[in-house]
């Protein structure tokens, strides 16, 4: 089992696509083990996106990620930060692969609706940064067993 942090971005909230999106991710079946609503100050958006500072494009993202509030999740499963991603799609809607979010639903990489974490490290910093501990939940579903070998 492995866990990733997911956010839904300002746009995906705005357009009305958070039970759309989240809807993809359960039914692949991932488990929601924390999700909550946040508007994020500029401040939190640079530690989030620490990696990108510097990049043409750094500005115009935290102006994104603040412009107002996101779905923050952590997902579990079997590989769950690579299923993610791909359920995801590419960075760049226009090349993402039919059938992923990012295809189905935008356009513009400034408009890209979603984030996932993209590799061990970034999903328990993520994590460690969104959520507190006692607002992540250890359980299993019944229907578990059939999709958990
Ligand atoms: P994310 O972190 O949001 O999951 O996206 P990603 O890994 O697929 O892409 P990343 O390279 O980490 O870029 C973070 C976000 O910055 C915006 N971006 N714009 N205009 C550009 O060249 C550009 N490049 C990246 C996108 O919103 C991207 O998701
Ligand atoms: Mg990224």
């Amino acid at each position: 089992m492995e866990r990733t942090f997911v956010m839904l971005k300002p746009d995906a909230v705005q357009r009305g696509l958070v039970g759309e999106i989240v809807n993809r991710f359960e039914r692949r079946g991932l488990r929601i083990v924390g999700m909550k609503m946040v508007h994020v100050t500029a401040e939190f958006a640079h530690q989030h996106y620490a990696a990108h500072v510097g990049k043409g494009f750094f500005d115009g993202l935290i102006k994104y990620i603040t412009s107002g509030p996101v779905v923050a999740m952590v997902l579990e499963g079997t590989n769950a930060i690579e299923v993610a991603r791909a359920t995801m799609g590419a960075t760049n809607p226009a090349k993402a692969a039919p059938g992923t979010i990012r295809a189905d639903y935008s356009l513009e990489m400034g408009r890209n609706l979603v984030h996932g974490s993209d590799g061990p490290e970034s999903a328990a910093a993520e994590t460690g940064l969104w959520f507190k501990p006692e607002e992540l939940w250890d359980y299993r579903r019944d229907v578990d067993a059939w999709i958990y070998e």
